[in-house]
């Protein structure tokens, strides 16, 4: 009988159970078809040499606007989910130099030592948001998602990026909008209502510079010096508040469901068997914030994994599956494990486009998370694990909401709480 080759997976837009599917598509190969919403295809590479490998290759490109014949031709429709992580003009879609000089003019900006200094206003923002809840009776139900996992990446980086408050909840909704892949609007509209939020948002700093990163962009955009357009100054903006944003919502929220629903693994840190800093990294690794990253193109064909990319060809980054390889992570992959012995993971990308804002990503999640759970010590769950809806989306990787009974919050005058990291 001859064994023909399976039909491509058609991606579940509803990210219902991310981690199956990846399961599904590493059993497949370490680079195998996909579909994407609007019938567009792609290979999924499940791997991680293989992703590593493609990841530094020059023939392996993010410019959809060079390299992607399929949107060049006009066959990706406007409404498609995706849109707006393809057709955007900033260093996250550039390639080559093009990718360097854009990257260069924040990147000095992101660095560990850089980041470090915004430690006790990160603290100072946990606290206040876990003074917030203790205010609330002892037996109240929680959202932690909306009240703290995402409230602590949201004051960060709109403090850093001088985002006025008056803009902050029409940029969320767009952020959200962005990392679903049901998108509730037209995905057109989205892109356009988040331009101008950002357009607004320039207006502002030109007229009264700070010491924001807004500021620092529009100072290279006005220094006469070619260095960066208009809209790659606006289309920057969109990437540092997107990223900085929703991804490092989905770290803290995973980290917290984690904990809360494997008392096991709290008592064990509780107990000193592993460190906070193991904890965020073996979420990184277990639950990654992005668990498929569009899009790359094949420049030219290219032979690997016993495969032929042909050039032109789109490419997705499955790091939900390439985190749990069984090779890597023997004898169990699928267990979240912070005591594991090595807890390397592809959650930040790796190469050239490697996240920027890794560093700060780990401060936050360092700060917030010890600073809750030695508040609410006694903190549990308010619904039974798998009653935890997941996002619909199967790119963003966290949960609508994640109820929790907080209990008697224990009283600290000692100020913010400090990671043992
Ligand atoms: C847990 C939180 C985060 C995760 C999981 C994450 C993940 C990623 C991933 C997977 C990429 C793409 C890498 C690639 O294409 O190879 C990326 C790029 C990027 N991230 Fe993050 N990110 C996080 C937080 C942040 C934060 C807090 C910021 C900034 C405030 C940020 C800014 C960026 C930027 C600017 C890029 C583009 C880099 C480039 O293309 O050169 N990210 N991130």
């Amino acid at each position: 009988m001859i064994d023909l080759p399976a039909a491509p997976l058609v991606l579940d837009v509803t990210g219902a159970d991310i981690p199956g599917e990846a399961t599904q598509l590493r059993d497949r190969g370490p680079l195998v078809p996909v579909v994407l919403p609007g019938g567009i295809r792609a290979w999924a590479v499940t791997d991680p040499n293989v992703l590593r490998e493609l990841f530094v290759d020059w023939r392996v490109s993010k410019d959809a606007h060079r390299h992607w014949p399929t949107f060049i031709a006009g066959k990706v429709p406007p409404d498609w989910p995706l849109i707006s992580w393809v057709s955007v003009r900033n260093m996250f879609t550039a390639y080559g130099k093009d990718h360097q000089r854009l990257r260069k003019l924040i990147g000095p900006a992101f660095t560990s030592r850089r980041i470090a200094v915004l430690r006790p206003q990160i603290g100072q923002i946990t606290t206040d948001l876990l003074d917030g809840l203790a205010a609330q009776p002892a037996d109240a139900v929680v959202d932690l998602r909306e009240e703290y996992a995402a409230q602590v990446p949201l004051r960060v980086i709109t403090a850093l990026m001088g985002v006025p408050a008056d803009l902050q909840s029409r940029l969320r909704v767009c952020v959200d909008e962005i990392f679903s892949t049901v998108p509730r609007r037209h995905p057109q509209d989205t892109f356009t209502e988040m331009v101008d939020i950002l357009a607004t948002l320039v207006a502002r700093r030109r007229a009264d510079p700070g010491g924001d990163m807004t500021s620092l962009l529009i100072s290279h955009r006005d220094d006469d010096t070619d260095r960066l357009t208009e809209e790659e100054l606006l289309h920057t903006l969109l990437l540092v508040i997107t990223a900085g944003y929703e991804t490092t919502v989905n770290l803290i929220d995973q980290a917290i469901y984690q904990l809360l629903t494997r008392p096991g693994r709290l008592a064990q840190l509780r107990a000193g068997a592993y460190t906070w800093s193991a904890l965020v990294e073996e979420t990184l690794r277990y639950a990654p914030p992005v668990a498929n990253l569009p899009l790359r193109y094949a420049v030219t064909d290219i032979d690997i994994a016993d495969q032929r990319i042909k050039a032109g060809d789109a490419i997705l980054a499955c790091f939900a599956a390439a985190n749990r390889d069984p090779h890597l992570h023997a004898p169990d992959p699928d267990e979240f494990d912070p005591t594991r012995p090595t807890r390397e993971h592809l959650s930040f990308g790796y190469g050239p486009h490697f996240c920027l804002g890794a560093p700060l990503a780990r401060l936050e999640a360092a700060i917030a998370l010890p600073a809750l759970f030695d508040r609410f010590p006694d903190m549990t769950m308010a619904a039974p694990p798998d009653g935890v809806e997941t996002l619909d989306s199967f790119i963003s990787h966290g949960h609508r909401h994640l109820p929790a009974r907080l209990t008697e919050p224990v009283h600290t005058d000692t100020g913010p709480a400090e990671s043992s990291l």
